[in-house]
């Protein structure tokens, strides 16, 4: 069967062939010529006839330029002026030449735009964002710093709580919602003692009780310590890396009960990204520190805490 199949194809297409052989090859091919020259009239004359339609179509609509704008001539310079690339066919054409103006004028506004978005940008860049941190001492206080944290909730705010160690037996609600409420908990030791005067070993020993009461708390690690009285050894190697962090504003609010002093103080001293030093064992400094954080907020502060300042 299947070579039969294959037998006919082969002989089909030697029938089909044949036709085309001879006499009526010649008559095919002349019908084929006739047929060719047809289609090139009927193709030359359609495009001649879109030429004068188009002619006639650019006199029209030159008539009503003239009229409307004060000459052809003047478009066309103005395509010329504005682009020099396309002005071949603008010449003539003032249909084509209020096209490119059109085009042109968009190609402008597109650039003013641009420019006033990139100029906009540049001023956000530019337009100083002024952060501060606030940073509390020698908490928790049982009285003094839920009162901070309701005031610092109230308004918003975060802050930096380095806390002594000694101070959390009692206190963990207190460490268990500075945390939850998104405030930064650091290390101020155990006993409140100058690490520089102390042994490696007795000097970590006091920054990693603190922070292994903490962690039992929270369940993080502290990352930051100020070290009591900014003393500070460099070569402190404890079991983990700790960050020791210092302060730029001190009103030294624990000298005095006067909470205007302390808020006048703070306020009077106060750069972008500086770190205010507070205490939050003192009624009156958590006082200040609401008024502090109140006058910044309007001045345009940003309150962020330490680690934000420190880790860029
Ligand atoms: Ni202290």
């Amino acid at each position: 069967m299947k070579r039969s199949q294959r037998e006919r194809n082969k002989n089909g297409a030697g029938r089909y062939h044949g036709r085309f052989c001879g006499f009526s090859e010649k008559l095919t091919t002349i019908a084929f010529a006739f047929l060719a020259a047809a289609v090139l009239l009927i193709t030359l004359y359609r495009s001649l006839s879109d030429i004068v339609v188009a002619e006639k179509m650019a006199e029209v609509s030159g008539e009503k330029m003239t009229a409307a704008d004060g000459g052809t001539a003047e478009i066309s310079e103005t395509a010329v002026a504005e682009e020099p690339a396309g002005i071949s066919g603008a010449e003539t054409d003032v249909e084509m030449a209020m096209e490119s103006e059109n085009q042109t004028d968009k190609s402008e506004t597109e650039i003013m735009n641009s420019e006033e978005i990139k100029s906009e940008t540049e001023r956000i860049n530019s337009e100083e964002i002024k952060r501060v941190a606030i940073t509390f001492d020698d908490g928790p206080h049982p009285v003094c710093t839920p009162k901070l944290l309701d005031g610092l909730k109230e308004r918003g705010v975060c802050a930096t709580f380095f806390v002594i160690g000694k101070n959390i037996p009692g206190n963990e609600d207190i460490i268990r919602r500075m945390d939850e409420e998104g405030h930064l908990i650091g290390n101020h030791t155990y006993d409140h003692v100058k690490i520089s005067d102390l042994s490696v070993e007795a000097a970590c020993e006091q920054v990693e009780k603190t922070s292994a009461l903490i962690r039992e708390i929270t369940g993080k690690d502290t990352e930051y310590v100020r070290p009591p009285f900014g003393s500070w050894c460099k070569d402190l190697e404890c079991s983990f890396e700790m960050f020791p962090v210092l302060w730029d504003v001190d009103p030294l609010d624990w000298t005095t009960k006067n909470t205007g002093d302390v808020v006048r103080r703070v306020l009077e001293a106060v750069e972008p990204d500086d770190i205010i030093l507070l205490h939050d064992c003192y009624e009156s400094s958590v006082d200040a520190a609401l008024q502090i954080v109140d006058a910044l907020t309007e001045q345009g502060y940003v309150f962020v805490t330490v680690d934000e300042l420190i880790l860029e």
